[in-house]
C-alpha cells in the first residue's frame, strides 16, 4: 500500500511558519500583511474557495479583505478596481478568483495586476519569471499557490535532493497548475514530460513517471493501468461527482483506491494538494509584503 501524502498536516506546518513570519513583520512594519481578494459572481466552489483563503489568512494574523462583484461585470470596471488596490501601499497581495464570466478578458485583468502584489503568480512577469529561473525558491519568486504546494510536497516526500533527475510527468497544461508546475520541476532537475488532451499515447507516457501529477478535472481518470509500481502520485483535481443517492462528493482526477494499490506514495482528494494550496497562498502574501518592503517590484 502506498504512503499517504497529508497535505493537511504539511498545510498546517507552513501556516505555522507563515503566522510566525507574519507576526515578526507586523512587529517590525506596524500592521499585518494585508491580502485583497477579487471575487466576481456567485459560483459555489469559487464562493467556498474565497471564504477559506479569507479565513486561513485572517488565522495567521494577516488581513484580509473580499472584494464582491457582480457576474455582470465587464473588463473595464474590474481593470480600475485593480488599478485603484495597486495604488494602495497597505495592499500586498491581491488575487482575482478565476475563473471570470466570459465576457471579461481574463488575460487583461491578471495584466493589470502590479507584479509585485502578484500573489498567484499569473502575471506574465511572474511567469516569465519563472520560466528562466534557475533557482525559483531561492529566488524568492512569486509563484502559483497550487505548483508550489505540489513542489514542497514533493519534496517532504522524496528528500530535497529526491527530484534530481527522475522521470516526472505533469498531466494538463494550464496555466494555473500544469505549465508552471512544469517550470518548478525542471528547476528542481527532473526529466519532465507535459502529457494533454492531444498527446497520444496519455497512459503510457504516465507509466513511464517517477513522479506523477494529474491536473486535468476528469474525475478518476488515471487508473491502476496508467501509474508505475513505485510511483509518487500527486492529485491536484477536485471534481465534485454527483452520487445516486442524490448527494454528491469530491473525488480527484485519479482513482485513488486502486493507484493506492500500487504507488509508492499518493495525496488524497480532499486532504492532499488542496489545503497546501491555501497555504501557499498567505506564504506569498507574507513573501509579497516583504518583498515590497524591501523596494522590490
Ligand atoms: N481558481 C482555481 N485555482 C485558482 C487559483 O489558484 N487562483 C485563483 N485566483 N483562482 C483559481
Amino acid at each position: 500500500m502506498a504512503r499517504l501524502i497529508d497535505g493537511r498536516a504539511a498545510a498546517a506546518a507552513l501556516r505555522e511558519r507563515v503566522a510566525r513570519g507574519s507576526a515578526a513583520w507586523a512587529a517590525e512594519r506596524g500592521r499585518p500583511p494585508h491580502l485583497e481578494v477579487v471575487l466576481v459572481g456567485e459560483q459555489p466552489a469559487s464562493l467556498a474557495y474565497v471564504a477559506s483563503k479569507a479565513r486561513r489568512a485572517r488565522e495567521v494574523g494577516q488581513t484580509a479583505a473580499v472584494r464582491r462583484l457582480p457576474a455582470t461585470i465587464g473588463t473595464e470596471p474590474l481593470v480600475a478596481l485593480i488599478a485603484e488596490l495597486n495604488q494602495r501601499t497597505e495592499v500586498d497581495g491581491i488575487l482575482v478568483q478565476l475563473p471570470l464570466p466570459v465576457q471579461v478578458d481574463t488575460p487583461a485583468v491578471l495584466a493589470a495586476i502590479d507584479p509585485a502584489k502578484d500573489v498567484d503568480g499569473f502575471h506574465p512577469i511572474n511567469a516569465g519569471r519563472l520560466a528562466q529561473a534557475r533557482d525559483p525558491l531561492t529566488e524568492e519568486l512569486l509563484i502559483p499557490c497550487t505548483p508550489l504546494g505540489c513542489l514542497m510536497l514533493l519534496r517532504d516526500t522524496l528528500g530535497e535532493s529526491g527530484l534530481t533527475g527522475r522521470r516526472a510527468v505533469v498531466l494538463g497544461r494550464s496555466t494555473i497548475v500544469g505549465r508552471p508546475l512544469a517550470a518548478l520541476l525542471l528547476a528542481a532537475d527532473c526529466t519532465v514530460t507535459v502529457v494533454h488532451s492531444r498527446s497520444h499515447d496519455p497512459a503510457g507516457e504516465c507509466r513511464r513517471a517517477e513522479i506523477l501529477v494529474a491536473a486535468v478535472g476528469r474525475p478518476g481518470l488515471v487508473g491502476r493501468d496508467w501509474v508505475a509500481p513505485g510511483a509518487v502520485v500527486l492529485d491536484v483535481g477536485i471534481n465534485r461527482v454527483a452520487l445516486p443517492d442524490g448527494t454528491s462528493r469530491l473525488v480527484g482526477d485519479v482513482a485513488f483506491d486502486e493507484v493506492a494499490e500500487t504507488a509508492a506514495a499518493i495525496s488524497p482528494v480532499p486532504g492532499g494538494v488542496g489545503p497546501m494550496t491555501v497555504a501557499c497562498l498567505l506564504h506569498n502574501t507574507l513573501l509579497a509584503a516583504r518583498r515590497r518592503a524591501a523596494g522590490g517590484s
